[in-house]
């Protein structure tokens, strides 16, 4: 399990509604407790029909709940004390019949009065047939209960169980997990942060077909994203084209040549207190891009570069004065000589040097074994670790520089 899991340790209840879907209702409980989370599924009668109460207990190692009145110890897990000790209390599937009373008010099942007796978020995650999420029944209670606050994992388009093709499936298990994410992740230690990140390779265009790129996946600038929206942070994440899906809980802004990352950056980096470029912005472009495909002839073709704007170094003039400035330095010789150097030329307050010559870091890889320096002179070696932790090492380290600066 990752250092910094932000459900580790974290109580969910996990209500359970009678849907087809309730079988997808086991990869969440699944996802959520090999994360660390400790998960209370709460099933309706009907639910049970659909899924044995044993598929749940079985994954989570604790109790399935029903009855409201029938349980273990109705002193300890009474039928308002488990939304009492909850962290977040999620819903899914929510089927029409649960939205409706969950918008009333109604208490008639350990599903709603949990939600009732509750102070924690609450996730609902609807499933039904088609046609029936377009009901305005079905809207209107939706709207109401997220006017109250809860956070809505939109069903997706598809074919359902009868045969229909519309809008009901629930959502996939990531998703409603990622979604419980970025919920429990508010009022972490990066609330009231706005941080902004580039990822990915830029790409510059030599014809409309063809550019100059290099190798960037974008995993490591991704990675910070989602660990600082994990931690409670406003993220903007500002990426050059990637693989790699738009994390949820984040606002993206997707751009592809340096030019365009040039503005988008100084557009959001006004009100921040965090920028990390971690993007491979392209330090050459064509001087001008073709109109038209180039055709081949024989001969050889002379590309003309003219160096891109350095970004990062450009930020050290218009940046407001609290913006912590984080560049990144991918080396294949005298990485610390070199990494210091770009420290003290673009006047960042860290760098975070990595060595693209070792197998398990360079670009692409899940992994890298970076050294982070900051302008005072200090050094951390950090062995090699998945991206996602050290993304998090980049941040506490951000934090450490807020704090020395307030004093
Ligand atoms: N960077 C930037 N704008 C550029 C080029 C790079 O903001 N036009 C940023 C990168 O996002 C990274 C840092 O600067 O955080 C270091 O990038 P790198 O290309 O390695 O540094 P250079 O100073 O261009 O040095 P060199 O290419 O000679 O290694």
């Amino acid at each position: 399990m990752a250092a910094y899991e932000v459900l580790s340790g974290k109580r969910v209840v996990l209500g359970v509604s009678a849907s087809i879907a309730a079988y997808k209702a086991v990869s969440v409980a699944s996802a959520l407790t090999q994360a660390g989370a400790l998960v209370d599924v709460v099933m309706t009668p009907e639910a049970q029909e659909l899924v044995r109460p044993l598929s749940f207990q079985a994954i989570t190692h604790r109790p399935v709940l029903s009855e409201m009145f029938h349980l273990l110890a109705e002193t300890d897990i009474g039928h308002v004390t488990l939304g009492h000790r909850a962290d977040v209390v999620v819903v899914a599937p929510a089927t029409a019949h649960t939205l409706a009373k969950l918008s009333l008010g109604l208490a008639d099942d350990l599903i709603t009065t949990t939600v009732l007796a509750t102070r924690a978020p609450l996730v609902l995650a609807p499933a039904m047939d088609a046609g029936m999420y377009d009901n305005s029944a079905v809207r209107e209670n939706v709207a109401r209960l997220r006017e109250r606050g809860a956070v809505v994992v939109e069903p997706e388009w598809g074919r359902m169980a009868s045969g229909l093709v519309g809008q009901g499936r629930l959502a996939e298990a990531p998703t409603i997990v990622e979604t419980l994410r970025v919920v429990l992740g508010r009022g972490g230690d990066l609330a009231d942060w706005r941080v902004v990140v580039t990822a990915g390779g830029t790409r510059e265009a030599i014809d409309p077909v063809r550019f100059v790129s290099n190798h960037s996946s974008g995993k490591m600038g991704y990675a910070v994203a989602v660990a600082a929206r994990d931690r409670g942070a406003e993220v903007v994440l500002i990426s050059a084209p990637s693989a790699l899906a738009p994390p949820l809980g984040v606002e993206s802004r997707p751009v592809v040549n340096a030019e365009e990352m040039h503005r988008a950056v100084a557009k959001a980096i006004d009100a921040a207190d965090l920028l990390v470029m971690a993007a491979a912005v392209a330090d050459y472009r064509p001087r001008q891009a073709a109109d038209r495909k180039i055709k081949k002839h024989g001969g050889e073709l002379l590309l003309r570069l003219v160096p891109t704007t350095d970004i990062l170094a450009d930020t050290a003039g218009m940046a407001n004065d609290c913006l912590i400035r984080v560049g990144f330095a991918a080396e294949t010789d005298e990485l610390i000589e070199h990494a210091r150097g770009k420290l003290e030329r673009k006047r960042l307050d860290l760098i975070v040097a990595n060595d693209i010559s070792e197998l398990e870091s360079g670009f692409g890889s899940d992994t890298n074994r970076v050294v982070l320096l900051d302008r005072t002179g200090g050094r951390r070696d950090l062995p090699l670790l998945p991206k996602p932790e050290v993304a998090h090492h980049i941040l506490d380290e951000a934090i450490r520089i807020q704090a020395e600066r307030i004093g």
